[in-house]
This record gives structure tokens, sequence and C-alpha cells, in this order.
């Protein structure tokens, strides 16, 4: 008979890790071979973890990878007193995490309705899901251009966003399909760069409307948002003020944010 495990971690799958990447002291990611029967949306979060005798210890992860890719592809804080990040940000390859293979979220297509431009708006690792949405050739059949922001306090944080732009060049399909209507914006608050502030403020004082062409448009614009409470929040505010309603996977809107990960 085989070790039986603990009734918790029935459907659960055991994934060998098969590369890991340090960005920064704050940030890492890494990926694992995706189960052939693993499916999501661009832009969903899965239970992810380790495990944990009785109970795996799981948090909700998005996924970063785009949704044709073998591997799964996750990018995570480290927090030192964190219950399950002080330990998975030392996890090695072919170590194993633990995942419930339920995709879910409110990040995806489905919950917007059409329109031309799509803004994604991110702080700090709140860009994993829209790493696997730039990455769809889907993102770029239903709109005529893409926008990533993301906000980070410190320069060295700006890392994964710039490679993740830098792969999407270098590949050749991928480069093809999105045809020069990405671009993303990367912004600091802490550390000097050449591109200041929160992303909030930047919609308020019509730097975002220069850097990308034209200010917040409800007729055109739709919006995902990925980050902390208070990011959430504020961002939801000027969709709203904005004359945007918020959608979800039952009722599209021009606006969606993920309250998956606020604790
Ligand atoms: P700031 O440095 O001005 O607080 P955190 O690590 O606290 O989650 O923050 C990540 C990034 O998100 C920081 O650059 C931070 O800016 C920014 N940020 C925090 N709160 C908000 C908010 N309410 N709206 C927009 N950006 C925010």
């Amino acid at each position: 008979m085989p070790n039986e495990r603990p009734k918790a971690y029935r459907g659960v799958a055991f994934l060998k890790v098969t590369s890991v990447k340090h960005y920064t002291d704050k940030t890492f990611s890494f990926t694992c071979k995706r189960p052939d029967a693993f499916r999501f949306r661009s832009g969903e979060f899965a239970m992810l973890g380790l495990e944990n005798g009785d109970k795996p210890l799981l948090r909700a992860y998005s996924i970063a990878s785009p949704n044709w890719a073998e591997e799964l592809e996750f990018y995570s804080i480290k927090v030192a007193d964190g219950p399950l990040t002080s330990r998975l940000q030392s996890i090695q390859i072919d170590d194993e995490i633990v995942i419930r293979p339920k995709p879910v979220g409110t990040l995806v297509h489905d919950a917007l309705i059409s329109g031309k431009r799509l803004l994604l708006f991110s702080t700090g690792t709140g860009i994993a899901p829209f790493a696997s949405t730039i990455r769809d050739p889907e993102t770029y059949e239903k709109f005529e251009q893409v926008v990533l922001t993301q906000t980070c306090r410190d320069v060295n944080e700006l890392a994964y966003g710039n490679a993740l732009i830098d792969e999407i060049k270098n590949d050749g399909l991928l480069s093809e399909v999105v045809g020069g209507r990405l671009s993303y914006i990367g912004t600091t608050t802490r550390e000097k760069s050449d591109n200041m502030g929160r992303m909030t403020d930047w919609l308020k004082d019509g730097r975002f409307a220069v850097a990308t062409g034209s200010p917040l448009n409800p007729e055109t614009d739709r919006v995902m948002i990925c980050g902390s409470v208070a990011m959430l929040k504020d961002h939801k505010q000027i969709c709203e003020d904005a004359g945007m309603d918020e959608g979800s996977n039952s009722e599209p809107g021009q606006f969606v944010i993920e309250k998956a990960f606020v604790d």
C-alpha cells in the first residue's frame, strides 16, 4: 500500500520545481512542470504552497506563465516571518510544491466587455497575473493596445517586468503577435528613477496621459488591477470616478480587480 496522506491532501497535486530565480531580497520566481490536465485562463490564480504535516500550507498565487506554456511560473514576495514565503523562498530545483489544480479569478478577458486599449495596473508582485495576460495571443486579438504598469518602491524590483518585456521582444513568434502594441511603464516611489511616483498619481495629474498618449477613457479603455488592498481601493475609485463599472465572470464590465490576495 502506498503511503496514505492525510485527508487535507486530497485533490492537490505535487509538482517538481524546475527552476528558481531570485530577483531581489524581496522577490523571486519559480517554475514547475505543468500537469497535462492543468488548464487556466490568463490572469487566474491557484492555491499553492508546501506540504505541512496534516494540512498543506496554501496561499493564492497568480499564474505568471502564459496558458500555452509547458511550465507553470509563479512570482512571489519573500516575507521573513510569513508562514509560507519564509519557507517557499528557499525552494530548490527538484523540490516539490503543492497545488490545488483548480485555477479561478476575475482578472480574465471573460470579465471585461470589449474595448480598444487594455490597461493593466499593478504594484509589486501584483504584476504576476499580467505576465500571463501579456503573453496570451487572445489579448492582442481583443485589444489594439496593451499598457502594463507596475509601481514598486525600488528600481531593482522592476527587474522582473523589464526581463518579461525583453523576453517578449526576443521571442520571434510572440513579438510578431504583439507587434509593438505592448508598453510597460515601471515607476518607483522610494528610490530615484526616471519614472517616479504612484500610478494613481500619474492618472490624476496627467502623466499617465502623456506617457500613453491618452487619458483614461471609459468608452475605449478596459482595466485590470492587481496589488495591495489600498492600491486596489484607490485604482478602483479612479475607474469609478471615470464612470466605469466593475466586471465579474458572470457580469463583464469595464474594469476588474482581484480580491483573492486580500488578507
Ligand atoms: P509608496 O512607496 O508611496 O507607498 P507596498 O510594498 O507597500 O505594497 O508598495 C508597493 C508599491 O505600491 C509602492 O511603490 C507603493 O508606493 C505603492 N502603493 C502603495 N499603496 C498604494 C496605493 N494606495 N495606490 C497606489 N500605489 C500604492
